[in-house]
């Protein structure tokens, strides 16, 4: 039987190239975003044994709606890539939209991560990739919420991989964390770019081979790394006056 992957925010950017790539690889498919017309393409250029769903991850119900849907096919691979920013002022971005991304970003991760962990525990074998960020490592001013959703990510994340080592699982659960890539995450933020971003194509290969090969935080680029070390060292409220600055630079 085909090993079989779930992804979502399969659309675009990050999560489409994963999607690209594990089908190469020979993979089967659950693709899952809002966008109905981009999955139904996909599945008519992946083939018959690709599976979608459209779904708002925004939505109350809806990971769990996911997980029902993919009741009787065994996912040997979940990567829970959805996610998205909110820009600006905390005072003067939309409560709304930061709640949606809370729901996206964490509520709905944190469900996905739960169920099927639960069932990969049970058969001991599978991996789970979710996607953090290098903004997993600070604070965020301008975009406080997604650095803070992304924390949260990262930290979920690491301690539950070191709850199976406790357990000698050979479920495994790993974390990307990549700087800025070239994907529609900026335009959806209304942002952007203070540096060169990364290739998608490149971080997708990277973060899937690497989780694969047992990595737990996966970071695509020796700069990124050496911006995560240096985020460690530094005192929190010099981070924020640093990133704020850093930030700023990518007000449209
Ligand atoms: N690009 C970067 O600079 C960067 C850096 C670090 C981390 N990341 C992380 O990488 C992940 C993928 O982002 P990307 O850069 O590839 O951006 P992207 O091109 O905008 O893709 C985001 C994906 O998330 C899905 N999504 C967003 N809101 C959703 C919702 N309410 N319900 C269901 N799906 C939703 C989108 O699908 P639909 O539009 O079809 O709903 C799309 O497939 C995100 O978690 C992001 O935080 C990105």
């Amino acid at each position: 039987m085909r090993k079989r992957a779930l992804i979502t925010g399969a659309t675009s950017g990050i999560g489409k190239e994963m999607a690209k790539y594990l089908h190469q690889a020979g993979w089967a498919l659950v693709l899952t975003g809002r966008n109905e017309r981009v999955l139904k393409e996909l599945a008519a250029e992946f083939g018959e044994d690709t599976k979608y769903i459209a779904l708002d991850l925004a939505k109350r119900g809806a990971a769990e709606e996911l997980y029902r849907f993919c009741k009787g096919m065994r996912i040997d691979f979940l990567v829970n890539n959805a996610g998205f920013g909110v820009f600006g002022d905390f005072l003067d971005t939309k409560l709304e939209e930061e709640l949606e991304l809370i729901e996206v970003n964490i509520r709905s991760l944190h469900i996905l991560t739960k169920l099927f962990l639960r069932d990969m525990v049970r058969r001991d074998s599978g991996v789970i990739l979710n996607v953090g960020s290098i903004a997993g490592f600070a604070t965020g001013p301008m975009l406080s919420s997604y650095y803070a959703s992304k924390n949260y990510v990262v930290r979920m994340t690491t301690a539950i991989r070191e709850e199976l080592r406790r357990r000698r699982s050979n479920v495994t659960i790993g974390v990307l964390c990549p700087g800025p890539v070239n994907t529609n995450f900026n335009n959806r933020a209304g942002v952007n770019f203070s540096v060169k971003p990364a290739d998608p194509v490149y971080v997708a290969h990277y973060a899937i081979n690497e989780v694969m090969a047992g990595k737990c935080i996966i970071v695509p680029s020796l700069a990124v790394k050496a911006g995560i070390i240096a985020a460690s060292l530094c005192p929190e409220p010099i981070l924020a006056r640093i990133i704020y600055h850093v930030q700023k630079r990518k007000e449209r």
